[in-house]
């Protein structure tokens, strides 16, 4: 161990012996080579009263032999009062084995004998004293490092909180737009369901057929497994697909198309890059505009208005044809039968004027639609007024409103909003006619 004079300054040394002479010489002695600061006890009880008194003791130096306590005893008590202290033994030759002891039950550092040597003593006081301040200092080091440890951890603690404050706070901002942007969604397409009820109003000799058309693509659609984006867009267009017939004059709208001659049929395909047209100015819209162009392509490239063939017509176009043809030929034939006829003409389109591999997802997508009427077997048919509707009541009938929009398809199953929107309907634009719903026989 070395000794260093800085870090010896400032220990207390406590001399404790019986004899005064003894403490004395060698509190002069410790003085000549160190400003130590001494301590004086004539006795065991003394020297344990000074530590509790003076506190922090660097060095206790006690004789052995004392009345009532000896040094070991002392030394032992000594340590319970200030247990990093550095005890030394002042003994004859007569105790050595009993210091020997002492030391090995670590109650004593070290032991010299009596009369001692003056080079000796020092030393041993000097390593003593600086072995105190290592231990204070590696004391006082591992207090630093535990505060800055704690201090540490608030701080990390601290930083844990405000990323999880933060990272709420975010999470509910980002809550809040996602449900701005699903109400601009809805509002959106409730627009766009608006527009195609106005598009239907202008050709009334096909009810409902935007609405038709888009379930039916968002059913095939489905079935393509198409992302929700993609979905979304193909059943949007649907809607509007025939928005360029609203510039078109009603002698036009009322011919078939065989009815009509050369200058007349040009006049009508200009319906698909009207339709595009009109809707090009609204951003969100204009991906949409190309599918309604190009929903009157036929597969084999004999469509209008581009002749594009297979794969070069867009998929929502091709998705938009089929289900056109097939609800217009639903239009064609008596209601028992439509169904049934209108499926078996479609079979004769497939590979010309659409695409073959669409003929799979439409099978089913018309089965689920147009099955639903078939859903309650056991019904029996009832007329009623908006107010006496009920949850769970089918629709028989397209239902208009008095000056001709459609407000729900034949088939729908009434739910509270729907009871809601029909009776608002009512008062606004009220109906002549009652409602014919089905109900299943049981509950009625
Ligand atoms: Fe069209
Ligand atoms: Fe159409």
């Amino acid at each position: 161990m070395s000794e260093n004079p800085e870090t010896v300054q400032d220990v207390k040394i406590l001399l404790v012996d019986d004899e005064v002479n003894i403490t004395k010489s060698l509190r002069r002695l410790l003085m000549q080579v160190e400003d130590y600061e001494i301590l004086i006890g004539h006795s065991g009880a003394e020297g344990l009263e000074q530590i509790r008194e003076q506190g922090e003791v660097g060095v206790i130096i006690s004789d052995q032999r004392m009345p009532q306590m000896t040094g070991v005893e002392f030394l032992g008590e000594a340590r319970k009062l200030a247990p990093d202290a550095v005890r030394i033994l002042l003994t004859g030759y007569a105790d050595i084995d009993a210091s020997i002891a002492a030391i090995n039950q670590g109650a004593v550092y070290r032991y010299l004998t009596k009369p001692w040597q003056d080079d000796e003593l020092l030393t041993t006081v000097a390593e003593a004293a600086a072995h105190y301040r290592l231990i204070s200092e590696n004391k006082r080091l591992n207090a630093l490092v535990a505060k800055q440890n704690a201090e540490l951890q608030d701080w990390n603690n601290r930083l844990k909180q405000r990323v999880l404050d933060q990272t709420s706070q975010i999470r509910a901002k980002s809550d809040t737009l996602a449900e701005m942007n699903q109400q601009l969604r809805t509002s959106f397409g409730e627009t766009i369901e608006a527009l195609a009820g106005l598009i239907e109003m202008r050709d009334r000799r096909v009810p409902g057929h935007s609405r038709n058309v888009a379930e039916l693509v968002e059913a095939m659609a489905r079935r393509l497994d198409l992302s929700a984006e993609e979905i979304r867009n193909y059943r949007s267009a649907a809607l509007l697909h025939d928005i360029g017939k609203i510039g078109m004059v009603d002698e036009l709208l009322r011919k078939h198309l065989t009815e009509m001659n050369d200058v007349e049929l040009i006049e009508y395909q200009r319906h698909v890059v009207r339709g595009q047209a009109a809707i090009d100015p609204v951003l969100e819209l204009r991906e949409l505009g190309l599918l309604i162009r190009h929903h009157h392509e036929n597969y084999d490239g004999s469509g209008f208005p581009d002749g594009l063939a297979k794969d070069e017509i867009p998929l929502g176009s091709r998705l938009i044809a089929v289900a056109d043809c097939f609800e217009r030929k639903l239009h064609q034939f008596a209601e028992e039968d439509a169904l049934k006829e209108a499926l078996a003409e479609m079979k004769l389109e497939w590979g010309e004027r659409l695409d073959p591999e669409l003929e799979k997802v439409f099978s089913a997508a018309a089965e689920e639609i147009f099955s639903q009427l078939e859903i309650l077997a056991e019904v029996i048919e009832r007329k009623v007024a908006p107010k006496e509707l009920e949850v769970g009541m089918q629709l028989r009938h397209d239902l208009y409103s008095g000056t001709g929009v459609l407000l729900l398809k034949k088939g729908t199953i009434f739910d509270e909003a729907a009871i809601d929107a029909i009776k608002r309907c009512f008062m606004i634009d009220p109906f002549e006619r009652e409602i014919s719903v089905l109900i299943e026989k049981n509950q009625a």
